[in-house]
């Protein structure tokens, strides 16, 4: 016989999927309140974004964080490869190109953000004109540096479009919204021997982001005069001395020096074919504060401070191995000199409409000093010896000796350089110490040879 039905048991089991249920139905209630709440929280974000994207100056008074952050903004809106800027971001833009001294010049400043470029654009800025910066940052060598280098000139208004030269859209669009006069087109794949680790990012940025920024010039109305980077390097197996422009230069001995090379004579063809006003510079060897850490005299300076044994070069026959250093500042005068002479370009809207000026000049200190002096002249002004293995020069694409004649550039714009390498290498450790804040051992030699004693604290 069935046996009755257990009531309770069916009670117990009731309660239990109702309390399931509950539980359930709570949870779906706190999961759903915790999805609004984030939704929420994500709209409200967008719109201070937004908001502080429309008032910049409102949201933030510092140039520094208000520029950086709206570049950010802008590329997570449209991405890196964009031609459209924001209104916020075209204003910023024009304001930064915008010349505040009666015939001024508008110049866009290609690599702002690396050494010889935020020197240039900072002394461009303060005698009043317009300067807008281009930089990709890229990890050729510590990216903070570029970015302190960024926020400096941020600090005197001038701003850094985050491109890469190949990105003609971005070209176009500058070109576009800004009537450039000139270029100072400085970016590039710097150093000799990354060049045997990285061969593409040479060709990359040296040959074809030079033809993406020509074309983009040519094409523009009005066609900028444009004034470049090019380097001693294309003096390559060159043995006259001192090196002369019109030396020959078809043997070079490095990848780099070969694209500096080609650009020369990609420069000859874009003011050949399009009016084009191009005047190339030669640098030799350019050193000072908010240097490049891949240079030797910059690695020199870290090494000896931390103990490390430095590698300094003789040539094949045993001889001493020279640069002709050259400051900073005299550079920079150099390439001001430069764009002060530079004349229109000749062409409009990609047509060329006469003849037009084309340059080279070596910008460089007509005084080259032993390597081993350099090493020298760091030990008396760090006050500590450096560990030194001497050794022959690798066949990497290093020159044993370059010595540049500069009567070319003294003749058409005054060009004199005036520091020599003891005056400016105390100037570059000066800015080394206090901008790795390093604490220097100073002794009486130190002294004698015009040490330093100013530890820490903020660079110049
Ligand atoms: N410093 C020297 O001793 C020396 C000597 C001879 C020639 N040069 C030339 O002078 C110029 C400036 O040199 P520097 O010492 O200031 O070098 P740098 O590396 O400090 O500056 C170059 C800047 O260009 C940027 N850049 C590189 N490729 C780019 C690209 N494709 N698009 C956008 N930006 C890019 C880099 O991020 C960097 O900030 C370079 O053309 C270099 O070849 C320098």
């Amino acid at each position: 016989m069935a046996s009755p039905p257990d009531t309770s048991k069916t009670t117990k089991l009731e309660r239990y999927n109702s309390y399931l249920r509950r539980v359930n139905s709570s949870k779906l209630l706190s999961s759903s309140s915790k999805l609004l709440f984030r939704s929420l929280l994500l709209i409200s974000l967008l719109l201070l974004l937004f908001f502080s994207l429309s008032h910049p100056s409102l949201s933030d008074p510092t140039p520094s964080s208000t520029h950086r952050r709206l570049y950010l903004l802008s590329s997570a809106l449209y991405g890196p490869s964009t031609s459209t800027f924001t209104p916020a971001i075209e204003r910023l833009i024009r304001q930064s190109s915008t010349p505040r001294r009666p015939s001024g010049l508008s110049i866009l400043v290609t690599g702002a953000a690396g050494f010889v470029g935020s020197h240039a654009s900072l002394a461009l800025k303060k005698r009043g004109d317009g300067v807008l910066g281009l930089d990709n940052f890229n990890h050729y060598y510590e990216t903070s540096l570029k970015r302190r280098r960024q926020d400096l000139l941020l600090h005197h208004n001038i701003h850094i479009v985050e491109a890469d030269l190949n990105d003609s859209p971005v070209l176009a669009k500058l070109f576009d919204l800004v009537p450039f006069t000139h270029v100072l087109h400085l970016a590039a794949q710097a150093g000799v021997r990354y060049a045997m680790k990285n061969p593409q990012s040479y060709v990359a940025s040296n040959v074809g982001g030079f033809v993406s920024l020509l074309e983009a010039a040519k094409a523009a109305d009005p066609q900028p005069a444009i004034v470049w980077a090019s380097s001693s390097s294309v003096y390559g197996l060159n043995r006259a001395s001192p090196f002369s422009e019109s030396h020959r230069t078809d043997q070079p001995a490095s990848l780099y020096a070969a694209t500096k090379k080609a650009g020369e004579e990609i420069a000859h063809t874009y003011n050949h074919i399009y009016g084009l006003s191009l005047t190339g510079l030669r640098f030799f060897t350019v050193y000072g504060p908010w240097g490049r850490p891949d240079m030797a005299y910059f690695f020199f300076t870290k090494d000896i401070l931390q103990g490390k044994t430095i590698s300094v070069f003789k040539t094949q026959d045993d001889k001493e191995v020279a640069r002709d250093f050259t400051y900073i500042d005299d550079i920079v005068k150099g390439c001001i000199g430069a764009l002060d002479t530079a004349e229109k370009s000749t062409g409009s809207g990609g047509k060329k409409r006469g003849p037009a000026q084309l340059r080279v000049y070596n910008l460089g200190n007509t005084s080259p000093v032993p390597v081993v002096k350099l090493v020298s002249i760091l030990e008396g002004l760090l006050g500590q010896k450096a560990k030194k293995h001497v050794m022959r020069i690798p066949r990497n694409g290093d020159v044993p000796y370059t010595h540049a004649n500069i009567s070319l550039a003294e003749r058409d714009f005054g060009y004199r350089p005036t520091t020599d390498l003891a005056t400016g290498l105390r100037k570059f450790v000066k800015w080394y110490v206090g901008y790795y804040g390093i604490q220097l051992k100073v002794n009486s030699n130190n002294k004698k040879e015009g040490g330093l004693k100013r530890t820490g604290g903020e660079a110049e």
